[in-house]
């Protein structure tokens, strides 16, 4: 088996995982240099991020048979790892603990899986979770993304978000609960929702 190893500045704030190497990437010995690699670069410059500041790396750092990584599971439906992912997931964690990331972009659902354990890109995408101290922006996979032609925009967003998450993290609201009001509690509420709708000029949100 060929090993594809990370590429990347040992002191970069971003981080972008991948899945597992393909042909052109066990070929020349570095992630993201196929055709995917190719369309990774070219949205990563579109939202202004460079390629070269990035730390990027795979969950598996060896290519599955036939490119396809539920051949390192054992269900097509990707939910009982075979010990090589598991190995993988071990040497990621290892990796962002060496690297220390602001962010990690999360390219597809293997390793929002291996970070998150939750599944189901689409739902997920954007969204932002935590690994650690690190942010964690999943996004469509650039193989999916060439598939899918009208995801590309939805990817980039995404990428967009992960570029401003490292000056400017997302701070979470200050939630303010209150359980079983009174009647008088609901009533002054809905008062104020009236009047500041009544002082909201129209047409404005
Ligand atoms: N797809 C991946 O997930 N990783 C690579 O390195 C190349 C293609």
């Amino acid at each position: 088996m060929i090993r594809v190893p990370p590429v990347g500045p040992l002191d970069a704030q971003i981080m972008i995982i991948g899945e597992a190497p393909g042909r052109e990437e066990e070929a020349r010995l570095q992630p993201f240099v196929g055709a995917s690699g190719l369309e990774l670069t070219k949205m990563l410059h579109e939202v202004g991020i460079s390629r070269a500041d990035c730390y990027i790396t795979n969950v598996v750092k060896v290519r599955p048979p036939g490119n396809d990584i539920s051949e390192f599971f054992l269900d097509k439906a990707c939910k009982k790892p075979q010990q090589i992912i598991l190995d993988g997931v071990v040497e990621l964690k290892k990796e962002i603990e060496q690297i220390k990331p602001k962010v990690i972009v999360a390219l597809g659902n293997t390793p929002m899986w291996a970070l998150t354990d939750r599944r189901g890109i689409t739902d997920w995408r954007g969204s932002f979770l935590k690994y650690g101290d690190a942010h964690l922006i999943p996004t469509y996979h650039p193989a999916a993304v060439l598939r899918q032609w009208d995801w590309r925009p939805v990817a980039v967003h995404d990428l967009r978000r992960a570029r401003q998450c490292v000056d400017n993290p997302p701070v979470p609201p200050a939630y303010n609960f209150t359980i079983r009001p009174s009647i008088e509690a609901v009533l002054r509420f809905l008062m104020t929702v009236r009047a500041t709708a009544d002082a909201t000029p129209a047409g404005l949100p």
